[in-house]
Parts: structure tokens; sequence; C-alpha cells
């Protein structure tokens, strides 16, 4: 099996990592990727794109917890014109962004409930509803 790009290591949960990254990236599977702070889970994210057939598409990384709560959601659904005031005109979301490719939700357990309600409809049937 080959090694993931960036990850290092050869202990057997790497190794056991390695198998189950190159097992899902071949997939369409939503992963959830979780682990104490610093054990590499935003390596793991990008191991999981580029092992995937999406590699040669963006992988688009979102800070959740580096957007304020109220610009979250027009930010990664985008906005229709005229949504809410400002909004000028139209704007495509991260999701469309991230089309062929794959989206990085970091840090998306610190988003509000009704926010992760929205995220499951776009993760179970893969359409985006822009804001307005
Ligand atoms: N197995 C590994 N091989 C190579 N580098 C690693 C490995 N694990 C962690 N690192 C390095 O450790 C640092 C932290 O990794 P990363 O940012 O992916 O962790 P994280 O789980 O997202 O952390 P946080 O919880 O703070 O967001 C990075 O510089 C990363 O490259
Ligand atoms: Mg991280």
């Amino acid at each position: 099996m080959e090694d993931l790009p960036c990850v290092v290591g050869g202990h057997p949960s790497i190794q056991a990592l390695t198998a189950l990254v190159w097992k899902v990236a071949a997939t369409p599977a939503t992963v959830l990727i979780s682990g104490e702070s610093g054990t590499g889970k935003e390596l793991v994210a990008r191991a999981v794109h580029l092992c995937s057939p999406r590699a040669g598409r963006p992988l688009i990384p979102v800070n959740c917890a580096a957007i304020p709560a109220e610009l979250l959601e027009s930010e990664l659904f985008g906005h229709a014109r005229g949504a809410f005031t400002g909004a000028v005109a139209a704007r495509a979301g991260m999701f469309q962004l991230a089309d062929g490719g794959s989206i990085f939700l970091d840090e998306v357990g610190d988003t509000s409930p009704a926010l992760q309600t929205k995220l499951l409809r776009v993760l179970q049937d893969g359409n985006v509803r822009p804001v307005g």
C-alpha cells in the first residue's frame, strides 16, 4: 500500500490510518475526522483529497470557527442578489467552488445546531440552495 502524501509514520496506527484513507478516498463518502488538538486532522483531510479521484480539482478548506456565525451560511452556500443588505450581486459559496473537488469543514463541531441541520441536508443530497 502506497504511503499517504505528507503523513509521516510507520506505527501500526498510522498504517491502519493509511489503509482507511485510501479506502474512503476512492468513494464520494463524507468523512468525519476527529482527534486531539495537533494530531494531524488537517493533514488527513488533505491526504483524503490527494488520494481521491478528485485530486485534480480544488480542495477548499473552510475554518468554520473563524467566520462569524451570521456570515457562515452565505459563505458556505452562496447567496442570491438582494438576499440581505449589501448583497448587491449573487455570489457563489464554498460548496460551489469545491464542486468536483473536496470541501474541508474545519472545526465543524463549533457551528450552530441550526447550521448543522442545513449542512446535513447538503451532505445528504449534494445540492446547495444559496441564501435568499
Ligand atoms: N503523522 C504526521 N506526519 C507529519 N506531520 C504531522 C503528522 N501529524 C501531525 N503532523 C504535523 O503536526 C501539525 C499539526 O497538524 P494539523 O494541523 O493537521 O493538526 P490538527 O489535528 O488539525 O490540529 P488542531 O486540532 O490544532 O486543528 C502540522 O504541522 C502537521 O504537519
Ligand atoms: Mg486543524
